[in-house]
């Protein structure tokens, strides 16, 4: 923690363009504006998981570690795909869960504090935001927010690709801030 300003890595499930989760993650930099450093972290380089290939583990492999490594906590921004993480964020998962040398204990993920986010239809994303819980929990990782802001995307949303947070999901988001910041001792 440099100078006492804390360091969030921001990860967007989606990899597209307009991506409305990006968007919601864009509200919540706004809300750390100041209290906290902030970035997105690039990983639509990094290869599907395949045991073969951990060590030594392929570069994009170690640059998304060391970054995750660099950060005070994460905050997860996703999309719930047919009820489930999608595919690249739980690969990207998988790769931070394993260790960084042959049988060593050491992870990008172990004890890290990590927030949840989702922004998706009719289910607001509860499906994907339960399974992240578990599998975060299960990469040891330290789910910070017990009350994760869930955001329902409408007809409009998806037609416009322009994200309207509703008053009680823009006082969710500022509320996850604050247990976040909370949390990294910085309020
Ligand atoms: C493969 C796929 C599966 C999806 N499954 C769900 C789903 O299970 N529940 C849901 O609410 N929305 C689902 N959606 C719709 C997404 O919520 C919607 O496309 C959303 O805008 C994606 O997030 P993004 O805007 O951040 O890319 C799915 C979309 C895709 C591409």
């Amino acid at each position: 923690m440099e100078g006492g300003t804390p360091h969030v890595l921001f990860v967007c499930g989606s990899l597209r363009a307009r991506s409305l989760n990006r968007q919601a993650g864009e509200r919540a930099r706004e809300l750390l504006a100041g209290r906290a450093e902030t970035r997105w972290l690039d990983y639509a380089d990094v290869p599907y998981m395949n045991q073969d290939a951990e060590f030594p583990a392929p570069d994009a492999v170690r640059r998304v570690r060391d970054e995750v490594m660099a950060a005070d906590a994460v905050w997860v921004f996703s999309p719930e795909y047919n009820h489930g993480i999608p595919g690249v964020l739980k690969n990207l998962i998988d790769w931070l869960s394993r260790p960084l040398e042959p049988g060593g204990a050491e992870t990008a993920l172990r004890g890290r504090p990590v927030a949840v986010t989702c922004a998706a239809g009719g289910s607001r994303g509860r499906y994907c935001a339960a399974d992240l819980a578990e599998v975060l929990a299960t990469a040891r990782a330290e789910l910070v927010d017990t009350a994760r802001a869930l955001v329902a995307l409408d007809r409009r949303a998806y037609t416009t690709d322009e994200l309207a947070l509703t008053p009680a999901e823009q006082a969710a988001l500022a509320a996850q801030a604050d247990v976040l910041m909370t949390r990294l001792g910085s309020a």
